[in-house]
């Protein structure tokens, strides 16, 4: 059998090595940005196999155009950036790369919520701007964590860890969550399900780790926002469409929140008006899996799911089941 598979960016050579051993043909794309729609649609003809990144629409009329295709592997949790149905429907195997990004994500969100809180950002770009004038008693005074109310808006595997993370500042933890509820947090951190409204109410810092979906779009908008406290600070490392971006930027022009720390965007790479422009927001380039360990592991997974599925075997990380059956 020849196998012929699309990476369609560069990624650590650990996952490409084990599709070379098995694949006659492993292309990558050769240029340093994502690929356009149009070059994708070319690239992917022919393909047994693709990795993806969040970034690539993977779409019914791609997936047609590759008749070949098997497998679409994300190198990513998330895959709302493909059609799943139109790919079960076609017996396409769609992949993710869940657990290995879980710690690193996580501690991105703390790294958000540290950065806002203590106003970390600012006082770099004062510090090297040369305004550093000695210490003040009242300069960038930010808020404290000790004892604070933690709220966590999906509590899946990203959610937990960040929230297990919390007991260094015992703080209160409060979620929500779309499947059952979370015996672990709420055994060892006596974590309460809430309902949305009370999250809001209540929690003095509030993380999202819920997946996109057409039920989560703009699950916090302007009345969500205007529910949360005025010193209670956003972070989200999900998805950015979970926030009404704009919604969010007139709330932190009005300081109807305290602050926000996002890692994700409405339409990555683009920030909506006036975002950039506001001190108490600090915005990251999407880097929740951005470390050399995790992205080492996501290399392999993805490499795992798509030789398993070469090899008429269920793949370890597959998001559509359905196909199997
Ligand atoms: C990153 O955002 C991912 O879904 O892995
Ligand atoms: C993602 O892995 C999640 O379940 O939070």
């Amino acid at each position: 059998m020849t196998f012929t598979v699309l990476i369609t960016r560069q990624i650590p050579e650990e996952g490409v090595k084990m599709l070379r051993n098995v694949c006659q043909s492993v292309e990558i794309n050769p240029h340093d940005r994502p690929l356009t729609y149009d070059e994708l649609l070319k690239s992917a003809k022919g393909r047994d196999a693709i990795l993806t990144m969040l970034s690539d629409r993977i779409d019914a009329r791609l997936m047609l155009e590759a008749a070949n295709l098997k497998i679409v592997a994300n190198y990513a949790v998330g895959y709302d950036n493909i059609d799943v149905r139109a790919a079960t429907a076609k017996g396409v195997v769609v992949t993710n790369t869940p657990g290995v990004l879980t710690d690193s994500t996580a501690d991105m969100a703390w790294a958000l919520l540290f950065s806002v809180t203590r106003r970390i950002v600012e006082g770099d770009k004062l510090t090297r701007a040369g305004k550093f004038a000695g210490w003040a008693p009242m300069m960038l005074l930010g808020g404290d964590l000790m004892g604070k109310t933690l709220g966590i808006i999906g509590a899946g595997r990203i959610g937990s860890a960040m929230a297990m993370r919390s007991r260094g500042w015992c703080m209160k933890v409060l979620y929500t969550t779309q499947n059952r509820r979370n015996g672990v947090l709420e055994e060892m951190l006596g974590a309460r399900r809430v309902d949305l409204e009370t999250l809001l109410r209540e929690s003095d810092f509030i993380s999202l780790h819920t997946p996109l979906s057409e039920k989560t779009r703009h699950l916090i908008g302007a009345k969500e926002l205007s529910l949360m406290k005025r010193t209670a600070y956003l972070i989200n490392t999900g998805r950015g469409a979970v926030i009404d971006e704009e919604a969010l930027v007139h709330a932190l022009r009005n300081k109807g929140i305290k602050g926000a720390g996002l890692d994700v965007y409405e339409e990555e790479p683009k920030l909506k008006p006036g975002l950039a422009e506001l001190d108490n927001v600090v915005l990251a380039p999407h880097l929740g899996s951005a470390t050399v360990e995790t992205r080492t592991k996501m290399s392999l997974m993805a490499a795992e799911n798509i030789i398993a599925v070469l090899h008429k075997k269920k793949p370890p990380n597959c998001v559509n089941t359905e196909v199997f059956t």
